[in-house]
């Protein structure tokens, strides 16, 4: 990670590395109009570290992640209570420019979603129109280095990137997302449209990564949390008292060894065992 200067009210990212706060989460509920989605949420993301985020469908992970760089913002009936912090400045404080978190802090998605666009351009796009100029040819190679995708694409930089098979263009994807020199990858669910294969390369990725980036991913294969990630938080719903509807909740949130082998909660070690619901 560069020294990026500061840019706007956003801080760059604290000069000693591991061990360091990222992300400061305390007692966050989101709404989605009247409907709680989920509700005090505490926790610390630290640097250099990978955060897996399991637990049901519907707990509100993908709600949870999509607070980390302000995409809540563009869900008209989302509404985000509580505080989140990215390296002691409020994320949601109206100083700040939410282009620039989301610039700061990259998201991977499910799905991957390449631009229809060539291999080239949809790694060059979030540089462009963060205002480069002049060849990007380097800045290109270093991104799909960065992704394990280069050798694989170097002599076809020109074809499209729709025509990659479905791990290399999840792969794209992370090159695109780290071309904007993020501090922050969020990832949702990134391998669940691979096959094995493609997924031990993400996953092999993400670990090679996660020393110049700070992961949080989703992810519904445990396997997946226990083997890449160091810590892992746990949601569960629960009916709520104010709607019959459920609204999930942070459970437990340790390091990812304790979560999978000796759970501080019953709740906890139902899901990993596989005895939930
Ligand atoms: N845009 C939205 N508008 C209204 N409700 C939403 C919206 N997105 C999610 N929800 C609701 O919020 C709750 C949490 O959803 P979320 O997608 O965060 O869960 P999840 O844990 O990611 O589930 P999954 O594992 O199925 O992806 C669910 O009850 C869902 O129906
Ligand atoms: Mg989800």
């Amino acid at each position: 990670m560069t020294d990026a200067p500061m840019v706007g009210s956003m801080p760059t990212s604290a000069p000693s590395r591991g061990g360091a706060t990222v992300f400061d989460v305390h007692d966050v509920s989101v709404h989605y109009g009247d409907f709680r989605a989920v509700r005090d949420v505490s926790m610390q993301v630290k640097q250099h570290q990978i955060t897996a985020f399991i637990g049901p469908s519907g707990c509100g992970k993908s709600t949870m992640l999509r607070c980390f760089n302000r995409m809540n913002d563009l869900i008209d009936t989302a509404r985000v209570e509580g505080d989140i912090s990215y390296h002691g400045v409020d994320l949601y404080d109206p100083a700040v420019n939410p282009v620039e978190v989301r610039r700061r802090i990259g998201m991977v998605f499910q799905k991957p979603n390449p631009f229809p666009k060539s291999i080239y351009d949809n790694v060059a796009y979030g540089p462009k129109v963060a205002g480069a100029k002049g060849n990007l040819d380097d800045v290109v190679e270093q991104a799909l280095q960065g992704a394990a995708l280069w050798d694989e694409v170097k002599d076809r930089l020109k074809e499209s990137g729709m025509s990659l098979s479905g791990g290399q263009q999840q792969r794209l994807c992370i090159a695109r997302a780290i071309a904007t020199d993020p501090e922050v990858l969020l990832m949702d669910e990134p391998c669940s449209a691979l096959d094995p294969i493609a997924t031990g390369r993400i996953e092999d990725l993400m670990v090679e990564i996660k020393e110049r980036y700070t992961i949080i991913i989703v992810t519904h294969n445990m396997q997946q949390a226990a083997r890449v990630s160091d810590r892992t938080a746990f949601f569960t719903t629960e009916v709520s008292e104010e709607s019959d509807r459920r609204t999930g909740l942070l459970v437990e949130f340790s390091d990812t060894d304790k979560i999978f082998t000796n759970p501080a909660d019953e709740r906890t070690e139902n899901y990993v065992t596989g005895r939930f619901g």
